[in-house]
């Protein structure tokens, strides 16, 4: 398959200052060590947020979201070291990530967030302020004017702190007045936000609604030209990825994802998928819109976010679940192994999975799955023995890939002792 990015030896284009050279280059922003970690039950460890952020800065990500420094002295000081570290690492590709870290629109939290990030080469600031009604009246108890107040105010403290990598989160975009997102949107960017961050809060936004809040956005907003506008999609009807998509189509030029996923209750935009459906798909659907992640490192970045997190990966989740390169019936294997196209839309070790992994025997497997498996195993037998040790091993169905080849290691021991009897 065709990859972009480091694959194809694209390289990322120019960063200076918030603005990228290639308008057809979206951003990916990260935000497993902040919105990830709220997931129930993912705490990670200021170490563990560290290796993260490693493989992250590894995978190519542009932003890394590293926490919430306001929130506990232990997230502050975890986005602090990923700042001094991660945030002043070079990339593979010549490229510095972008640490941030996320508070509200308090100047306490403003204070303590900047003092975390500021040590990385490209800090940011990402502040969080709910534009809905229903957010306004229940949680905030502020008037229309009061949030607008409150924004601008924000990103002039951010500034007069030496702070101008600002993105603005307008909460609950998808379930706010359009008329008033436009408002508050074009008075931030008079004060200075670099980044508009229009989440779908609570993901009840369908795709075509998604990409039309971003398109009215584009139309209405005042100055808005001159920022990048970021899709931020959470999964509770399954269509964070799809969201995702749709507003990079109406003009967004960041995507907000997690690793696997995970993320508050039903979970972020999956990385994975929003990376790699770019990858195959970019240059003939969305047209040429790419991104500088480098495929290969997916799978390794998915194993640890699970292993650290505790959070399991569902075995048919796209692209990273174990099922995802696995195939099991005989017509499919028998496919696969004429033309590897005729079921794979990727290979495994684009994504960085280990290289024979797709073929699991089982059930339903044929008789030259289990020849082919016998002879990467190195057994060169007869037709007439692979006859024999099929009909054994359809007796082993219900054994994993790793049984099965022991069961048939353990035949061929047993063959090869009888011959010499
Ligand atoms: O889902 C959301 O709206 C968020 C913001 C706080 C960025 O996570
Ligand atoms: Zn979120």
């Amino acid at each position: 398959q065709t990859l972009n990015g480091s694959e194809t030896g694209r390289k990322r284009p120019e960063y200076v200052a918030n603005r990228i050279s290639d308008p057809n280059y979206v951003r990916v922003l990260d935000t497993t060590l902040r919105d990830g970690e709220q997931s129930p039950g993912a705490t990670l460890t200021a170490r563990e947020k560290l290796e993260i952020a490693r493989q992250l800065s590894q995978l190519g990500v542009d932003v890394i979201e590293a926490g919430f420094p306001v929130s506990s002295p232990a997230d502050f000081e975890a986005v602090k070291q990923i700042a001094i570290e991660v945030g002043n690492e070079v990339q593979e590709d010549g490229y510095v990530p972008v640490i941030c870290g996320m508070g509200r629109t308090v100047f306490k939290d403003l204070e303590r967030t900047w003092e975390a990030v500021r040590h990385a080469q490209r800090p940011r600031v990402h502040m969080v302020l709910a534009t809905s009604e229903i957010h306004m009246q229940h949680k905030l108890h502020m008037t229309r004017d009061q949030v607008i107040e409150n924004a601008v105010a924000a990103c002039k403290h951010l500034q007069s702190m030496g702070c101008y990598d600002i993105e603005f989160c307008a909460e609950d975009a998808s379930r706010s007045d359009p008329a008033f997102l436009y408002e508050v949107l074009g008075a931030v960017i008079a004060a200075g936000a670099t980044t508009l961050n229009i989440p779908d809060t609570v993901g009840w936004s369908m795709p075509h609604e998604y990409s039309a809040l971003i398109a009215g956005i584009k139309a209405n907003t005042k100055g808005v030209d001159g920022v990048v506008l970021s899709t931020h999609c959470h999964d509770d009807l399954g269509l964070a990825t799809a969201n995702s998509l749709a507003g990079v189509l109406a003009g967004a030029r960041q995507i907000e994802c997690c690793v696997n996923g995970i993320g508050e209750r039903a979970g972020n935009a999956s990385l994975e998928q929003v990376v790699m459906a770019m990858a195959l798909r970019g240059e003939e659907t969305m047209g040429g819109l790419w991104n500088g992640i480098r495929p290969v490192h997916i799978y390794p970045a998915s194993r640890m976010v699970s292993s650290y997190s505790g959070m399991i990966v569902q075995p048919h989740m796209a692209i990273v679940g174990a099922n995802a390169f696995s195939h099991e019936s005989g017509m499919h294997q028998d496919g696969i192994l004429k033309h590897r196209e005729t079921y794979q839309i990727m290979t495994p070790e684009s994504v960085g999975l280990p290289k024979d992994t797709s073929i699991v025997l089982g059930k339903l497997s044929g008789r030259k799955a289990v020849s082919s498996r016998l002879e990467q195993l190195g057994f060169g037998l007869s037709a007439e023995e692979v006859n024999d040790v099929f009909k054994r091993f359809k007796l082993g169905f219900g054994l994993s890939a790793e049984e099965v080849n022991d069961v048939f290691k353990r035949f061929k021991a047993l063959a090869d002792k009888k011959k010499n009897v």
